[in-house]
């Protein structure tokens, strides 16, 4: 076992207890690096890294791939044990942060130095008026939001686009949850109305959130002096960024077809930075990026059912998959929201089939791939969603799936009356 594991993963679980978790963000919020934000949709660090140890094992020049690499759980793993690794990420701002994340190994020095600089030019900043989105003006009292508009203002002047920049940049969005007197959701979507306790100020949270960043990096750059992994943000549909037949293991968490909106988790962020309004512009700034897995995306691009059904690419699963949605097209009459599911289910697919068409290209004869996934139930109405993965997994030429069931989950869907127990595993497919 290798030192690292016990140094950065100090909180050793029950084998039962990590199992059930290791789809989850939740321990990451103890490990350096990975919690320096909180991504509610990403799954656990030490899960991946006894992975990736396990595989290197036999294969000692390893490279890793995340097609769907979201916060850099992957990246940052094999990070840790000095493997090389690539990922893709479509949503523009959490790639920012993976990014950033991936900076952790800048000089300390570097790093302090734009600290002060920053805080030495927000402290001398005068007010100006606040010209932010409504959404902005609900979640903060106006003290806070004039030394966080300070804050952003001394980062605007002095960024240079150097990993110090893009750190400091992180440090800031990092705190401005723990600044606002606005709830946060399961989801992470932002509750405006729902007030909390503001829990620190700004420029002392900014302050805190570099120290324990900078206290993380000095961990970090002990045990690897170079970071291998590297991001592309792009879309894991067509990814011409990546090299043919370069993957010895693919570990990854796809979005799941259950309605999260990963556009409205970073809403209140992106408000923050003038990246968008309003809500209405989630879907032009980020959305159209993404796998069809939310209901407001398939709404908004009018979807024609029958249209997407005829692809070739869903001919595996064309009985199956037609029935499902039909049903959903029905019960959507039934109820009061009239949600785009039976769209969105086939959408969801569609896309899908086209990643393991990109992945195969990307992998190696001999690759291992892992998928956290889940399935679901939109309406109460059953999508298997392992099993039609699997199926178009195999139509694009992967030999064989396994699917290992990790927990039980049916939390979202209970809030919407219906009882189908749902599950959340990993997908394991053989090439
Ligand atoms: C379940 S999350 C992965 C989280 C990641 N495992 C982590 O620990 O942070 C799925 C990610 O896929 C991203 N995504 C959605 N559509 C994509 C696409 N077409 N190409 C690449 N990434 C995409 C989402 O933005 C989201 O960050």
């Amino acid at each position: 076992m290798y030192a690292v594991q016990k140094q950065l993963f100090p909180d050793q679980k029950t084998d039962t207890a990590k199992k059930h978790r290791s789809g989850t963000f939740v321990d990451n919020m103890k490990l350096p690096v990975h919690r320096w934000f909180r991504y509610s949709a990403g799954f656990s660090a030490e899960w991946v890294n006894a992975l990736i140890i396990e595989i290197k094992e036999d294969k000692s020049d390893l490279l890793v791939f995340d097609p769907f690499a979201g916060s850099g759980t992957t990246l940052l793993a094999a990070d840790y044990v000095d493997v090389k690794s690539i990922g893709i990420e479509a949503h523009p701002f959490v790639s920012k942060i993976t990014h950033a994340k991936l900076s952790w190994s800048e000089s300390l020095q570097n790093f302090s130095t734009k600290r002060d600089v920053i805080l030495n030019d927000a402290n001398e900043m005068t007010p100006e008026s606040l010209n932010y989105p409504d959404l902005i003006h609900k979640c903060f009292n106006k003290d806070t939001l004039t030394k966080l508009d300070r804050l952003k203002r001394a980062w605007i002047k002095n960024n240079d686009e150097s990993p110090s920049s893009s750190l400091s940049w992180l440090a800031l969005t990092a705190v401005l949850r723990s600044t606002s007197s606005a709830g946060t959701a399961q989801w992470q979507y932002i509750l405006p109305n729902k007030k909390k306790k503001v829990t620190s100020e700004p420029f002392e949270a900014f302050r805190n959130q570099i120290g324990l960043m900078i206290a993380d990096m000095r961990l970090f750059q002990k045990f690897s002096k170079k970071n291998l992994g590297r991001l592309f943000q792009g879309d894991a549909r067509k990814c011409p960024d990546v090299p043919d037949n370069c993957a010895d293991l693919v570990i990854t968490s796809p979005p799941y077809a259950n309605n999260y909106d990963y556009a409205d988790a970073t809403r209140f962020e992106m408000s923050f930075w003038g990246e968008i309004q309003n809500w209405g512009d989630l879907h032009q700034a980020v959305r159209q990026y993404l796998i069809r897995s939310s209901s407001q995306h398939a709404s908004k691009e009018k979807l024609i059912l029958e249209e997407i059904l005829q692809k070739n690419i869903l001919k595996p699963i064309y009985n199956e998959i037609s029935e499902v949605c039909h049903e959903l097209a029905k019960e959507r009459l039934l109820h009061g929201g009239k949600k785009h599911y039976h769209t969105m289910i086939a959408a969801y697919f569609y896309d899908m089939a086209k990643i393991w068409y990109e992945i195969k290209r990307i992998c190696k004869n001999d690759a291992k791939l892992c998928f956290v996934i889940g399935d679901s139930a939109p309406y109460g109405v059953y999508v298997p969603v392992e099993k039609w993965l699997g199926k178009l997994a195999i139509a694009a030429g992967f030999k064989s799936y396994y699917f290992e069931k990790l927990r039980d989950r049916n939390i979202k869907w209970k809030n919407r009356k219906h009882r189908v127990p749902l599950h959340e595993g990993r997908l394991w497919i053989d090439t």
